[in-house]
């Protein structure tokens, strides 16, 4: 939605857009291009590459500020942000308060148990994804417009448009002819707009745990013109009937849940599928597909950026898993700058 932003607001979102820009854009570069000076054959593992760029330009002032600098903003968003949505609450909950009848669908689970590892609170939000109830405003509209797509945000670097992203990612499905298109881990129903685009003749349906995120999804679903099901659910055990989706989509889920769980959403998402169905995945490439710095940056978030399982995610190896829990064909392969978004596809046999 366009939120309405006093002049004071947005200024002080947008500078925090233009600091983590120049972190982004400037500093880490620099740093970047220090170590590769000092260290031109890193090693390959990433607990040795963390130890390599600490030893070579741990005192460096621009990998500090770097750091320093994207913390800061990753923080401050929501300081921002917040109060900054509650100025305009009017117009946020008139724009969420959508017709029950509308088409699609929202269904809530009130009963639901999240695994434990979501109360985390991913990116540093101001507790979690459903820690304020206007928090799909506060993360899109706000934070994402404001901060972090002119700034730069994982393994998107500054400028770069995540939309663009998910469109790559959805073209990656090999059929044009989906009937019922599942997506987990769907938040607010950006890639569900992309989906939605792409494959205009199609059902989506979106898994969620989070409900602000899918109230969020909702409104979008019905300004714009939708008929999606969105369902809160854990994308480890959706509660969708075996064989019911020709094409699971998933964009970015897997670097935000423990191994564990990325092997369980792999198996439950090739037993919702219709034998002749395809999966596609597009996340961050591995450790390995990264160069030894690059690498390091995105693990550093794992700790510092409120990603608690991207150090794991990094060294996943997600095609194994989609092999054991019975896909074929499987590929992995990067799109764009650093392999990002990196692809991982299976396709599930007819009997
Ligand atoms: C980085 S966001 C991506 C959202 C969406 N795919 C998009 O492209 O905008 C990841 C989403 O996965 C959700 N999520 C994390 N773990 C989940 C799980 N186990 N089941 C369902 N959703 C989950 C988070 O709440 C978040 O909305």
């Amino acid at each position: 939605m366009d939120v309405p932003v006093s002049q004071r607001d947005r200024a002080g979102l947008e500078f925090l857009g233009t600091l983590q820009g120049h972190a982004g854009g400037i500093l880490q570069p620099a740093a970047g291009a220090r170590y590769a000076e000092l260290v031109p054959e890193p090693p390959a593992d990433l607990a040795a590459r963390r130890r390599s760029v600490r030893e070579a330009i741990g005192d460096h002032g621009p990998w500090l500020f770097d750091r320093l600098l994207t913390r800061y903003v990753a923080e401050e968003i929501y300081v921002r942000a917040i109060p900054a949505a509650e100025r305009a609450r009017a117009e946020i909950e008139a724009w969420l308060d959508v017709p029950a009848d509308a088409p699609g669908s929202l269904t809530l689970d009130p009963d639901l148990v999240a695994p434990s590892y979501f109360g985390e609170g991913f990116h540093l939000t101001t507790g979690g994804w459903d820690g304020h109830d206007l928090m799909g405003v506060v993360i899109h509209d706000l934070g994402y417009r404001y901060v972090l797509m002119p700034g730069g945000v994982g393994a998107a670097r500054a400028g770069e448009s995540l939309t663009d992203h998910r469109t790559q990612v959805a073209r990656q499905a090999p059929r044009r002819d989906y009937r019922r298109i599942l997506e987990a881990g769907c938040g607010n129903g950006r890639f569900a707009e992309v989906v939605s685009a792409e494959y205009p003749g199609a059902q989506y349906v979106g898994v969620e745990l989070s409900a602000t995120q899918l109230q969020y999804a909702r409104a979008r679903c019905v300004h714009g013109g939708h008929d999606w099901e969105l369902v809160q659910a854990a994308a480890e055990a959706t509660g969708l009937p075996d064989a019911s989706v020709d094409l699971v989509a998933i964009f970015t889920l897997f670097h935000e849940v423990p191994p564990k769980s990325a092997r369980e959403v792999v198996e439950e998402m090739f037993r919702v599928l219709e034998p002749g169905g395809d999966l596609v995945i597009g996340d961050i490439a591995p450790a390995e597909r990264n160069h030894a710095f690059r690498a390091v940056v995105l693990d550093w978030e794992t700790e510092h950026r409120g990603e608690p399982f991207m150090r794991s995610y990094l060294q996943l190896d997600l095609p194994s898993l989609l092999t054991d829990a019975g896909f074929t064909g499987v590929e992995a392969y990067g799109l764009g700058k650093g392999d990002y978004p990196w692809i991982v596809r299976g396709h599930k046999e007819r009997a």
